[in-house]
C-alpha cells in the first residue's frame, strides 16, 4: 500500500484515533492536514511528528460544528493546495445524558459535529477530489446498532453517518470517490478513559474476545487499508474493528470465554 504524493485531511487528529490515523497515512506517504478545535499544542505535536515522517503537515483550526467553520477550512485547503485526496470524518463529540434529561441544545451540538460536519466536509471534499477521485471514511462506533447508557444522541448520530457514509458512497461513485466507514468498539484513548471514570463503560479488556482492547492504531490501520487502491471494490460499508466485541455473546453480558 502506498499513498505517496496524496493529501489527506484528518478531522480532529491531534489526539487519540484521528492522530493514529494521521501517523499511518503519513507512514504511507500522505502528506496531511491536522485539524484541531480546541487543542493546539496536541495538533502541533501531532504535525511535527508527521513532518519527522518525511512529509508535509498543515495545521488548520476549525469548530466542524459550525458550518461557516467548515467553508473556512476547506477555502483554506482550496487556496494553498487546490486539491485534496483523502478526507477521514474523524472528529467528535457528544453529551452524554439518559433520553429524558436531552434538550434541543444536546441533540443539535452532537449531531452538527458527528453527523452534519461528515455531509459538509465531503460535499468541499468532493469538489477539490474533482477528476482525480478520492476516498472518503468516516469513524462510526458500536453506539450506531448497540444500546449504550447515556449514549443515545451519540449513537443516533453515528447511525446517521453511516446511512450517509452509503448515500455518499453511491452518489459518489460517478466521480470514482469510495466512500466507507469505520466502525470501533471502546478504543484506549482520552474520551474512553472519561466513559469509563463516569461508570458508563466496563473496563472491557478481559471481555473482548482478541483478547486485549482495540488500540487506535488498531483502527487507523483500517482506515488506511481503505484509502488504498486494494479497497476499491469496497464501497458504503461500515467495517467493525472490535477484537470480536460485537459478535461474542460473553463480551456482551461482561463475562469471560473461559
Ligand atoms: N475512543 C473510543 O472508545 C471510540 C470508540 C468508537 C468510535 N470512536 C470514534 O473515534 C473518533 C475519534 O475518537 P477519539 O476517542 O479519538 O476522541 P478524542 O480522543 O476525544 O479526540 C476527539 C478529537 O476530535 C476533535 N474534535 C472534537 N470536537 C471537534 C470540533 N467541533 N471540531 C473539530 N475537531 C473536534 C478533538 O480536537 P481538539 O482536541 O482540538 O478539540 C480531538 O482531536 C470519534 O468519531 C469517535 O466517536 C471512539
Amino acid at each position: 500500500m502506498s499513498l505517496e504524493g496524496k493529501l489527506a485531511l484528518v478531522t480532529g487528529s491531534g489526539r487519540g484515533i484521528g492522530r493514529a490515523t494521521a501517523l499511518k497515512l503519513a507512514s504511507e506517504g500522505a502528506d496531511i492536514i491536522v485539524n484541531f478545535f480546541r487543542h493546539r499544542e496536541a495538533a502541533e505535536k501531532t504535525a511535527k511528528d508527521i513532518e519527522a515522517l518525511g512529509v508535509k503537515a498543515e495545521v488548520i483550526r476549525a469548530n466542524i460544528g459550525d458550518p461557516a467553520k467548515i467553508d473556512d477550512m476547506f477555502n483554506t485547503i482550496a487556496t494553498k493546495f487546490g486539491h485534496l485526496d483523502i478526507l477521514i470524518n474523524n472528529a467528535a463529540s457528544g453529551v452524554g445524558r439518559p433520553i429524558m434529561d436531552i434538550d434541543a441544545k444536546a441533540w443539535d451540538w452532537t449531531m452538527d459535529i458527528n453527523a452534519k460536519a461528515a455531509l459538509l466536509c465531503s460535499q468541499r471534499a468532493a469538489k477539490l477530489m474533482e477528476g482525480r477521485g478520492g476516498k472518503i471514511i468516516s469513524v462510526s462506533s458500536l453506539g450506531s446498532f448497540l444500546v449504550l447508557p447515556t449514549y443515545t444522541i451519540v449513537g443516533v448520530s453515528k447511525a446517521a453517518l453511516e446511512a450517509l457514509t452509503r448515500y455518499l458512497a453511491i452518489e459518489f461513485a460517478p466521480k470514482n470517490i469510495c466512500v466507507n466507514t469505520v466502525a470501533a468498539s471502546a478504543v484506549e484513548t482520552e474520551a474512553l478513559k472519561f466513559y469509563i471514570k463516569e461508570g458508563l463503560i466496563k473496563d472491557s479488556r478481559q471481555a473482548t474476545p482478541a483478547g486485549r482492547m482495540v488500540l487506535p492504531e488498531d483502527v487507523a490501520n483500517v482506515i488506511a487499508f481503505l484509502c488504498s487502491e486494494e479497497a476499491f471494490m469496497i464501497r458504503g460499508q461500515t467495517i467493525i474493528v472490535d477484537g470480536g466485541t460485537s459478535v461474542g455473546l460473553s463480551a456482551l453480558i461482561g463475562g469471560g470465554t473461559d
